[in-house]
């Protein structure tokens, strides 16, 4: 079934929220961003809930938070946290919510652009430049295999891309009519 949510998927980086904001604005919606969901629902940041339940906490919390969204959501767009994707029951909930959108962005972009980041518990530390390639090696297939579109996202402007995925779904649209 779908039912016209556009999804927006991708590793930390990519810039899911910034597009996923530029496409509510422009259809006068308000992005429904997972990461902010467990937020507001646990009064904590998520570098909060990975440093005092653990990781494994946090991905529950996503499998909920992507299950009601499963049951209601209509008409959104939605952005989901880099990691939540991986799991095979979120696969088919992602799956069935609508027209999942990859932005797909080298290891370097995700590198420069998060360089002092403090928000991504997975990339604190030493050696963020191999973490980075690694998860990336792993996740790129498990969101291109998901993908009902993939966009390079490197050397665009959310504008441009925001710009790209409308235009990608009025394609479909047409194809439909
Ligand atoms: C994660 C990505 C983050 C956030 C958490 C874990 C991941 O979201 O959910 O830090 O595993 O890739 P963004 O992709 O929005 O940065």
């Amino acid at each position: 079934m779908d039912r016209q949510n556009l999804i927006l998927i991708g590793f930390m980086g990519a810039g899911k929220t910034s597009v996923g904001e530029q496409l509510a604005a422009h259809r006068h919606r308000t992005l429904i961003d997972t990461d902010r969901m467990i937020e507001d629902i646990t009064g904590r940041t998520v570098a909060e809930i990975f440093q005092q339940q653990g990781e494994a906490a946090f991905r529950r919390l996503e499998g909920m938070v992507l299950k009601e969204l499963a049951a209601k959501a209509q008409g959104e767009i939605v952005s989901v946290g880099g990691g939540l994707p991986l799991w095979e029951d979120n696969k088919q909930l992602l799956k069935a919510l609508g027209k999942v959108i990859y932005l797909r962005v080298r290891p370097e972009t995700v590198i420069r652009r998060l360089q002092g980041d403090r928000t991504r518990p997975l990339l604190q530390g030493n050696d963020v430049e191999e973490k980075v390639e690694r998860l990336m090696t792993f996740r790129g297939p498990v969101y291109e295999s998901l993908a009902d579109c993939v966009i390079d996202a490197d050397e665009k402007t959310v504008m441009q891309i925001g710009q790209q995925i409308e235009r990608e779904m009025k394609r479909d649209e047409e194809e439909l009519l």
